[in-house]
């Protein structure tokens, strides 16, 4: 029998409530109210009503399940991938793509205009074709009697998706995928952790970079693998770090158009499978455009860029100043920038390989002077080097960031230390999900004129 706090708890888990969805958070999950307290429910449309079912009551908020759609919102569409409702590589399928852009952008707005009054607000670059726009990924890998469990992890868990299909890619990157899973099953190869396959722009280049939980490995194995799934290049770690093998051509290519004012000249990129890069070449030339559009360089400024890379805005920034320095922990990334420079006769950029902390405290140190600081941190933000920025008095800072409520936290920070937001962009890299990539342009209150 059950006990009267169990009771109590099994009545208060299956309460079901009506509300209505206002708008999409950070995550993905749409929210409405109930009697005032705010209620988050996955999978939901603004403008939805629903009926759910309580799954968590915290004191400041809560969260449903959806039981019944009792009115759906006119933004609502059936979702094209068959494992939408588990695999958490996706979230706002179930909403036109149209609708996807705006609810987006309103919770940009809504995050970032806490610190922001005054600033100007562009509409959300989005895709002409919202699927089929990725180039790489990071899969995981599981055995189960025999056979292999691999994809994206459920939303919220650790259990893997194994999809057949996924419309984030192309065809031929999907068929690569199957290639690799099959392979990898029909040798009972039950040791790989996870693994990145990424491609070139055209598809003309494959590289799969394996994490095995055996750092024994038989290299054989592996290079049949690559030639039976006809990749370019292939590399093993083991969990540890430790690199086990890497054979053939094991690099990626894409380039970046002229565009009259913002880029001087067609610029080719080659970059190590091991390098991170922009994994939606198509919206990445335009997020280029715009950062040189803030950045608004003369010949004789110098630019002090942090977590340059591979040198993907590094090449179109040397091309418009009189000096770039790119700082960058990445070996593999730094070899690749200075790579991209020879390549495409860049020689204004000074590399620095280390730490945005350190090296920018050697810069101070040195009291460099930079008329423009661009910084891409990755979705930590960068919140420990906002005063060394600051120290370096630039005119001008443009920011890239991937994670809202990062940014938001940081532009706190620059307010504090004379550096407002005088325009917001943001870029539509990851159409389905609820990531948005934004670019802001600081302005130096200090600065006359
Ligand atoms: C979001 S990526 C941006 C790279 C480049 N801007 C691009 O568009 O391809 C962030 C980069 O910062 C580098 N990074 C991360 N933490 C760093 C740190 N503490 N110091 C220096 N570089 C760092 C990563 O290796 C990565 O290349």
């Amino acid at each position: 029998m059950k006990n009267k706090r169990q009771f109590f708890r099994k009545e208060k888990e299956s309460r079901k409530e009506e509300i209505e969805i206002e708008s999409i958070v950070w995550g993905g999950k749409g929210i409405g109210r109930i009697k005032g307290k705010v209620y988050f429910v996955q999978r939901s449309v603004p403008g939805d009503r629903l009926l759910i079912k309580i799954v968590k009551e915290k004191k400041d908020y809560g969260e449903g399940e959806i039981e019944k759609i009792i009115f759906p919102s006119k933004e609502r569409v059936s979702p094209v991938c068959k494992d939408f409702r588990n695999c958490g590589g996706c979230q706002l399928q179930m909403m036109n793509y149209r609708a996807q852009g705006e609810a987006k952008e309103k919770m940009a707005k809504e995050i970032l205009r806490r610190w922001t009054n005054s600033a100007k607000f562009n509409k959300l670059i989005s895709m002409e074709n919202p699927f089929e726009y990725r180039h790489s990924g990071d899969f995981h890998c599981r055995f189960s009697n025999g056979k292999i469990l691999c994809g994206f992890y459920e939303k919220e868990s650790h259990k893997i998706v194994d999809f057949e299909n996924c419309h984030l890619f192309s065809k031929e990157f999907n068929q690569k995928l199957k290639k690799i899973k099959r392979f990898l099953e029909s040798c009972q190869i039950d040791f790989v952790n996870s693994f990145n396959l990424s491609c070139g722009e055209n598809e003309k280049e494959f590289v799969a970079s394996f994490y095995v939980k055996d750092e024994k490995i038989e290299a054989e194995q592996f290079l049949k693998l690559k030639d039976e799934a006809n990749l370019n290049g292939l590399v093993v770690n083991g969990i540890s770090g430790k690199k086990i093998l890497k054979d053939g051509e094991c690099f990626l290519s894409y380039s970046l158009k002229r565009k009259e004012d913002v880029i001087e000249r067609d610029i080719k990129f080659k970059i190590d499978a091991e390098s991170f890069s922009q994994s939606n070449f198509e919206m990445n030339s335009k997020l280029v455009e715009e950062v040189m559009r803030f950045a608004n360089l003369s010949s004789y400024e110098n630019v002090l860029e942090l977590f340059s890379g591979i040198g993907n805005f590094t090449m179109s920034l040397a091309l418009k100043c009189k000096e770039v320095v790119a700082v960058e922990k990445s070996d593999t990334a730094v070899e690749d920038s200075k790579f991209n420079s020879t390549l495409n006769s860049i020689y204004n950029i000074r590399h620095l390989k280390g730490d945005v902390k350190e090296q920018t405290e050697k810069l101070i140190s040195a009291s460099a002077k930079f008329d423009c600081v661009l910084l891409d941190p990755p979705r930590s933000g960068a919140f420990e080097i906002i005063e060394k920025i600051a120290s370096f008095n630039p005119k001008r800072i443009v920011y890239v960031s991937c994670n809202l409520p990062t940014l938001e936290r940081d532009l706190r920070k620059f307010g504090e230390n004379g550096f407002v937001p005088q325009e917001f962009s943001f870029f539509d890299l990851f159409p389905q999900t609820y990531g948005i990539e934004s670019v802001v342009l600081l302005r130096n209150e200090n600065e006359k004129n």
